[in-house]
């Protein structure tokens, strides 16, 4: 039987692809890949095109729709998605194995491990070996040259789409947060950190190890800003 492997990218630069997950692409005859919108470009895809020519391979683009998931469960639309990836993944398994690349680490807010569930469910005795990836915030981490956590303290990562009420306890108890999604919510953002005390702590990291890629130090300078989808946000007190 052949087997399945869902295999982070890392964040963008195609030189933090792990080993592994490169020698097991590789490997694989056909690329099952990741996006957002149809007519839009897989990430995981560019990212894994910067290090492997795939013109022998087949490689196919899924579109999985960006919606809200709560408790694993999502719209129609978005389940249907998984679904329609499942069985495209299950139909080229007939043939040799199948990568499935996915953005950082697939366990960090990815589309995989929801892959992951409808497989299982679809066909519960098949081979599937997930590959980590080195995530967003470690990246982040390592270009502003700032620790994620240390010693006793404690680190929290959460979705900067949560109401404020939420956001306000997290940071108010954490040592040190990862705000991941960041984009359209800054100016809510910097209102809290503000109203915290906590802007001068935090730094935004917008498109690490990408060819845009920024730093800003100044979390004031990004109101009314247009930042792009990856951006995350790290703040140690
Ligand atoms: C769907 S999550 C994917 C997370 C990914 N699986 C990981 O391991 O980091 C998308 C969010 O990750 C963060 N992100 C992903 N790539 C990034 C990058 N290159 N630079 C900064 N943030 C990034 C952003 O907060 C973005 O909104």
């Amino acid at each position: 039987m052949n087997t399945f492997y869902i295999i982070g990218t890392g964040p963008g630069d195609p030189e933090l692809i792990t080993v592994k997950g490169w020698r097991t692409m590789e490997r694989c005859a056909t690329l099952v890949a990741p996006k957002a919108k149809v007519d839009g470009d897989s990430t995981a895809l560019t990212i894994v095109k910067g290090l492997m020519d795939l013109t022998d391979k087949q490689v196919v683009e899924v579109c999985f729709p960006m919606h809200k998931v709560n408790n694993g469960r999502s719209s129609q639309e978005v389940e249907a998605a998984w679904q329609e990836a499942a069985r495209i993944i299950l139909d080229h398994l007939k043939q040799g194995d199948v990568a499935f690349p996915t953005l950082g680490d697939p366990a960090v807010y990815s589309t995989g491990f929801y892959v992951y569930a409808t497989l299982k469910e679809m066909a519960p005795d098949m081979e599937i070996r997930i590959i980590p990836g080195i995530t967003a915030m470690s990246c982040c981490s390592a270009m502003g040259k700032q620790p994620l956590c240390l010693g006793g303290e404690v680190l929290t990562v959460v979705p900067a789409t949560f109401d404020d009420d939420r956001l306000r306890a997290i940071l108010t108890t954490c040592d040190s947060v990862v705000l991941m999604k960041i984009h359209n919510v800054m100016d809510r953002l910097l209102a809290l950190l503000d109203e915290l005390d906590l802007t001068k702590q935090a730094v935004c990291y917008e498109q690490c190890g990408m060819a845009g890629e920024k730093v800003h130090s100044n979390l004031r300078q990004l109101k009314d800003r247009e930042l792009h989808y990856f951006s995350t946000i790290i703040i140690r007190k």
